[in-house]
């Protein structure tokens, strides 16, 4: 998208997370165009409590012509479905509509694994994403495409517990970086040949604790930014 007088257009991208909310205004190649700013998370994370956030940080910001979001939990049409690790106030929530309403411009949201994704992948074949923060992201991509919220963080992985429950940012806290690997190279062993994907991203904020060489060569261990600079393909690629 081009604007009328030439310009390319400004992305304001958002990352809300159970623990911070991030945001930064990107231009066309994803480069900076301002600062990128955090904050802790509310709790409650009500959408009232998340969205006075969100208003204060945005501001702050320098222009931006339109908004991307990932958010963590189910999203159709610009709606959140679910939010476990946020609040139960998010379910049937207008997300894009109340982040319009307060910027005046049109405003796309997505799973946040989804938007991370956008920021990693090649675009050929299979390409499978994992996130890794306070709970447990998925996403998968055909040639580019996008199957949209792949909820495999709440499916059953061993003993009753899903892989959630195994790999969430209380349970790494609780049993040491050096277990929590194990039970990410366990997960990997298991996903590979049911996915059968040309190539597996890991990502979000605990994926910087895993070492390369202890992977295989098709798993790539990814930069948390993408969660933000993903947000540019949710107007490329619909
Ligand atoms: C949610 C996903 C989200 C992931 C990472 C999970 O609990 O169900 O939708 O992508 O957390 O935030």
């Amino acid at each position: 998208m081009v604007k009328a007088n030439g310009e390319e257009p400004k992305t304001l991208t958002i990352d809300i997370g159970g623990t911070g909310l991030k945001m930064e205004v990107i231009g066309p190649q994803a480069e900076p165009l301002g600062e990128r700013f955090k904050v802790a998370t509310p709790h409650p994370a009500t959408t009232t409590a998340v969205l006075t956030a969100l208003e204060g940080m945005i501001r702050q910001q320098p222009a931006f012509d339109r908004v991307s979001v990932g958010f963590p939990g189910v999203v159709v049409d610009g709606v959140t479905r679910t939010a476990p690790n946020l609040d139960p106030s998010w379910r049937g929530f207008n997300l894009a509509k109340a982040l319009s309403d307060m910027t005046g411009k049109p405003v796309r949201v997505c799973n946040d694994a989804d938007v991370q994704g956008f920021g990693d992948i090649e675009g050929r074949g299979v390409e499978m994403v994992l996130t890794f923060g306070t709970g447990v992201g998925a996403a998968v991509y055909v040639d580019g495409k996008l199957v949209p919220n792949l909820e495999l963080g709440h499916a059953p992985f061993k003993d009753g517990k899903t892989y959630e429950d195994y790999l969430r940012d209380s349970e790494l806290k609780r049993i040491g970086a050096k277990k929590w690997r194990k039970r990410v190279h366990n997960v990997v062993d298991q996903l590979e040949p049911i996915w059968n994907y040309r190539v597996l991203y890991l990502g979000g904020g605990n994926a910087r604790l895993l070492h390369q060489d202890e992977l295989p060569s098709n798993v790539h261990i990814c930069s948390n930014s993408a969660g933000l600079t993903g947000g540019l393909a949710l107007w490329e690629r619909r």
